[in-house]
């Protein structure tokens, strides 16, 4: 997480490198600055908080300079306050940094033994020190930054500038990304093409190990132990991109009321609608070659995973191993190269899950990638990169790339199923022409159901603890209406398999733990409704979310009963997703939270 920018340019660069930090605040919006070398000398604003903090002291205390780095911060080594706020200093080098030191405690040590002194508790500081020991043992700037990446270990992505050098900027890249951005005349770094895209879209990305001397004229590329590189330069899909609610108030608002179109875009990308199958994709595997498909993810991206698994398993007879990448990685599994694995993932860039994936790799399976990014490390590191086409993401809480992660794994499970031969052609038709109604029903949701929500939501965020419970592709979603309420609304909750209530979680019934039930009236809907008897007997409140049929068939009171479309099977995890997404939104806009930017969360988390 964080967000680096650096440009080495001919006019001022403070307001260009705040712009681009701007589209990097996704990454981390604990604190901010800014450095530039003014009159021969480092100089640098720093703040505390948002960037609009950090342009609100740049209104009063301009930065000039025609070269400069910026950092948005997400704080993983000491608190978030302008003190550990980037960039850091150390005799004439500056230095921004995405990612985490590892052996920074003995580098600090090593430093502090040679009489340099540390003014912040971040990891980083090592670097800006290391670098100027380097110059002060006499090497040359671009010699000194070589000598200090040698001695790093961990993931980051680093942008080093010197006081005396107003033409020279050095980045580095182990782990977190890092793309150069190539003007006229003028040459940037920034965390992705994004930050950049005002200024360039022709993009070079370093690859792992690579750091690069960037100057006005152009890029030179290195590997670890200094030999010259070649990376390709390339347009960037990222520039028509502008960062812009409409009329919603908050980005999240604005994604939610995006799915039907974006999941009609995602859909249509696998599907064949007039034809009623699948498309043939250009699969680097065989679904009917493979006897298991590993899927890994991390937070709400391995909820739409575990919803692929109960898909993939019911109608491609196809077994999955789903992991949370963290654990993946560490786990040991046996894993065998005549199978595939999934990964998924927004950003295309989480530390965990581009881990899980290199470990696949190392075992030799072939690596398929269900990314919103298409141009992320996970994407470009995989055999096949299977698309969602949700159009940028900003609120921190997924949702409608949640949806269209669905969307790409049920049209997954449907070309399996008919590659396996576990449905036939008229099953498989049926089953297409299903997911081609997801737009209509998810559109009729938000017609239909969202002014209740919304007052419903005044009642629950009066709450503290909430339940979410669910069988099937429900239980998936109960835990990711839970994650999605906690998030933004800072309300505990916890999602539950409804059959698991009596093993434990009944015991917090009573009456100040309202339990949210998704429960559309399918094949297993009367054992849920024998779990709500159980939790109406304990004086528990009941919020319902079903369809018409279930309403009437639910036996119990309940506190509020929404009804949805009666839909199709295959669909109903992507359409009973849209109240989960709403009713944390609105509870979290009556608690008065930062709904886009929650507390201690960033939308890319590139560390362990
Ligand atoms: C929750 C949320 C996170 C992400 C997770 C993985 O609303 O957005 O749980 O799903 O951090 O991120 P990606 O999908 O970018 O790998």
């Amino acid at each position: 997480m964080c967000g680096i920018v650096a440009i080495v340019g001919r006019t001022p660069v403070a307001p260009l490198i705040v712009d681009a930090l701007k589209r990097l605040e996704y990454r981390g919006y604990d604190s901010a600055g800014v450095a530039t070398i003014e009159d021969g000398k480092l100089a640098r604003r720093r703040a505390e908080g948002k960037l609009v903090n950090l342009e609100s002291r740049l209104k009063h205390e301009p930065l000039s300079g025609t070269i400069g780095i910026g950092h948005t911060r997400w704080a993983t080594h000491g608190v978030p306050n302008e003190t550990n706020a980037h960039p850091h200093f150390s005799g004439g080098v500056a230095v921004v940094h995405n990612g985490i030191i590892e052996n920074f405690a003995e580098l600090r040590d090593e430093l502090a033994a040679d009489g340099y002194e540390f003014t912040s508790q971040t990891d980083t500081e090592v670097v800006a020190h290391l670098v100027a020991r380097e110059l002060a043992r006499g090497a040359a700037p671009i010699e000194a930054a070589h000598a200090a990446l040698k001695r790093l270990q961990g993931a980051f992505a680093l942008a080093v500038m010197f006081k005396d050098e107003e033409g020279l900027i050095v980045g580095a890249r182990n782990g977190p990304p890092l793309a150069v951005g190539h003007g006229e005349g003028e040459m940037f770094l920034g965390s992705d093409a994004i930050a950049l895209a005002p200024f360039t879209n022709s993009i070079t990305y370093l690859e792992d190990g690579d750091w690069a001397v960037v100057r006005h004229g152009g890029v030179s590329i290195f590997d670890i132990d200094g030999n010259a590189v070649e990376r390709r330069r390339q347009q960037s899909l990222g520039t028509s991109y502008l960062v812009d609610k409409g009329n919603h108030r908050h980005f999240m608002e604005k994604e939610i009321h995006e799915q039907p179109e974006v999941i009609s875009h995602t859909l249509a990308h696998y599907l064949d609608f007039a034809g009623g199958a699948t498309k043939k994709l250009d699969m680097p595997f065989d679904f009917a070659a493979i006897d298991r498909l590993a899927i890994s993810a991390c937070g709400t991206a391995y909820l739409a995973g575990l919803i692929g698994k109960y898909w993939f398993e019911r109608y491609a007879r196809l077994p999955v191993d789903i992991d949370i990448a963290s654990e993946f990685r560490y786990r040991e599994m046996p894993l065998s190269p005549r199978d595939a694995a999934l990964f998924i993932s927004q950003s295309g860039e989480t530390a965990d899950t581009l881990a899980s994936l290199r470990y696949c790799r190392k075992a030799g399976m072939t690596i398929g990638a269900v990314v919103n990014v298409r141009e992320s490390t996970i994407a470009r590191e995989s055999d096949v990169v299977l698309p969602t086409l949700a159009g940028p993401e900003i609120g921190v809480a997924s949702t409608k790339a949640f949806t269209c992660q669905l969307s790409v794994l049920a049209s997954l499970a449907v070309r399996a199923a008919s590659a396996r031969g576990t449905v036939s052609a008229e099953e498989e038709k049926a089953l297409v022409r299903a997911l081609s109604e997801t737009p209509r029903y998810t559109n009729q949701v938000l017609q239909k159901v969202e002014r209740q929500i919304e007052k419903l939501a005044r009642e629950l965020s009066h709450y503290k603890h909430v339940l979410y419970l669910g069988r099937d592709t429900n239980y998936p979603l109960a835990m990711e209406g839970a994650l999605k309420l906690k998030e933004i609304s800072y309300i505990h909750a916890e999602g539950y398999a409804a059959g698991e209530l009596k093993h434990g979680p009944i015991a917090l019934i009573d009456e100040t733990m309202p339990v949210i039930v998704i429960a559309p009236h399918d094949r297993i809907f009367e054992k849920t409704v024998s779990n709500m008897q159980e939790v109406a007997a304990r004086g528990g409140r009941i919020i319902l979310i079903t369809d018409e049929k279930g309403a009437a068939n639910a036996t119990v009171e309940t506190m509020d009963t929404i009804i949805l479309p009666d839909v199709p099977e295959i669909i109903s995890p992507i359409v009973y997703a849209l109240p989960i997404q709403l009713l944390a939104y609105y509870t979290a806009v009556f608690m008065g939270t930062d709904v886009d930017q929650p507390r201690n969360l960033a939308k890319s988390v590139t560390v362990e």
